[in-house]
């Protein structure tokens, strides 16, 4: 295939917010302080976040602070008129691409479904057409209150998005849904807004991981894999506008958010759930590593050592993907991923012939940087017509960008 050698440094760096513009709206809530991480987050994701602090958020956390972290000028004030040539909200608004209250107190909750604008981030709610995000962050009982929740209703009536709450200890010492989301659903909530809905309608069953074999209570037979891969598809999926269903093994990720979980441990309850949602599925994308062999027998007591060699007897483990592609209902796409240490071409594309999928996405796992428990990836899609597009080393997500913009091409 003629691989040139790809250091980990030389991977560009994943920036899916590059070009973006964030108006970035901060109200007094002491999530104000997490506001500020996830500002300099975003910066990382490659977006210009434009800071607007309202004034009660500068009494838990100052303008410099989001200056400093943003690159940008923290906007403060409905009546500054220094150095812009419109009015500073008209201006503001006109050049952003999302607009997000985060975190958004009750106050502005209220202020935003009634249509009040007493100061700058209310006037620019009303003053923008773009997409808005309120990311809700407030005591339990505040949150719960009917007044807030008429207040929500109204907003999503009036076409907001929603993020959050989350449900835990409130920095009050209540216990209670009312929390600002973590980083990760705050991150996926944003790029999903700026991301066009180009799957939207669509259903999709991914799995992920690997599967683990038991060969007594206290020994198992597993791989290597680390479920990135999956949980990138699922992730780029859902960002896309689909109903995804994530089949995954025992992996130590966060389950994205957005997207129905089944967690399963052994190849065969792969199976039983893959089966089961397959029939409702546009799309099934296996990137799990299943196991190809199960002990015969799994051992209800711990298996004592010996002296003497041990020989462990292994059956085949049910193919899934085998299973999909001969009982596939009309027009689903059917996705397959291999991996292999050598001759990729060539075995991907014997692979892809016997599984008799749509899509095959292979990699060669021995190449540092790809495949197994890394965030990189490097991988040749081979399509119906069995053309090979070969994507280059990249993070796991943007290389499953790379993957659904084929499937794209396929969904009718
Ligand atoms: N797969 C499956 N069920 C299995 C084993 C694999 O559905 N019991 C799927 C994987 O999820 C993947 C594809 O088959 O999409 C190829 O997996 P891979 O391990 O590369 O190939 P195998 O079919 O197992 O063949 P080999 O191990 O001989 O390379």
């Amino acid at each position: 295939m003629g691989y040139k050698g790809c250091s980990m440094t030389e991977v560009p760096p994943y920036r899916p917010l590059s070009g973006k513009t964030i108006l970035y709206g901060v109200t007094g809530g002491i999530a104000a302080y997490k506001a500020a991480e996830y500002a300099r987050n975003l910066t990382k994701l490659g977006a210009a976040v434009v800071p607007v602090l309202s004034r009660n958020a500068r009494r838990f956390i100052s303008p410099l602070t989001f200056s400093a972290l943003t690159g940008q000028r923290s906007h403060t004030d409905l009546f500054d008129l220094s150095g812009a040539e419109t009015i500073p909200h008209i201006e503001l608004a006109r050049s952003s691409d999302l607009f997000i209250i985060l975190p958004a107190t009750a106050s502005i909750i209220g202020k935003a479904a009634n249509g009040l604008a007493d100061d700058l981030i209310s006037t620019l709610l009303l003053s923008y057409s773009g997409p808005v995000l309120f990311f809700p962050s407030m005591n339990p009982y505040m949150y719960g209150h009917a007044a807030t929740q008429e207040n929500l209703k109204a907003l999503r009536a009036l076409g907001y998005g929603i993020v959050g709450p989350d449900t835990g200890e409130a920095a009050c010492g209540e216990v209670g849904q009312g929390r600002l989301v973590p980083w990760d659903t705050a991150k996926e909530g944003i790029i999903a807004a700026l991301t066009p809905s180009s799957l939207s309608g669509i259903t999709v069953v991914v799995t992920a991981g690997p599967t683990r074999e038991s060969v007594d209570p206290v020994r198992f037979i597993s791989n290597r894999s680390s479920g990135l891969m999956g949980y990138a598809m699922a992730k780029v999926a859902r960002r896309r506008g689909a109903e995804v269903k994530l089949v995954s093994g025992p992996v130590s990720l966060e389950r994205p958010p957005g997207v129905e979980f089944h967690g399963v441990e052994t190849a065969a309850e792969m199976a039983e759930i893959v089966k089961g949602l397959a029939g409702g599925a546009d799309v099934v994308v296996m990137a799990a590593a299943v196991a190809d062999y199960t002990p015969r027998q799994s051992l209800d007591r711990k298996m004592k050592k010996s002296a003497s060699n041990l020989t462990l007897e292994l059956m085949p483990a049910e193919d899934i993907l085998s299973f999909l592609t001969s009982h596939r209902r009309l027009g689903q796409i059917i996705v397959g991923f291999c991996a292999e240490t050598h001759d990729l071409k060539a075995n991907a594309l014997k692979k892809k012939r016997e599984k008799g999928v749509d899509l095959l996405v292979a990699n060669d796992v021995s190449m540092p940087g790809v495949g197994f428990d890394v965030p990189t990836n490097e991988v040749l899609i081979i399509d119906p017509e069995e053309e090979i597009e070969q994507v280059p080393m990249l993070h796991k997500e943007e290389v499953a960008e790379h993957i659904w913009d084929r499937i794209q091409g396929l969904v009718s």
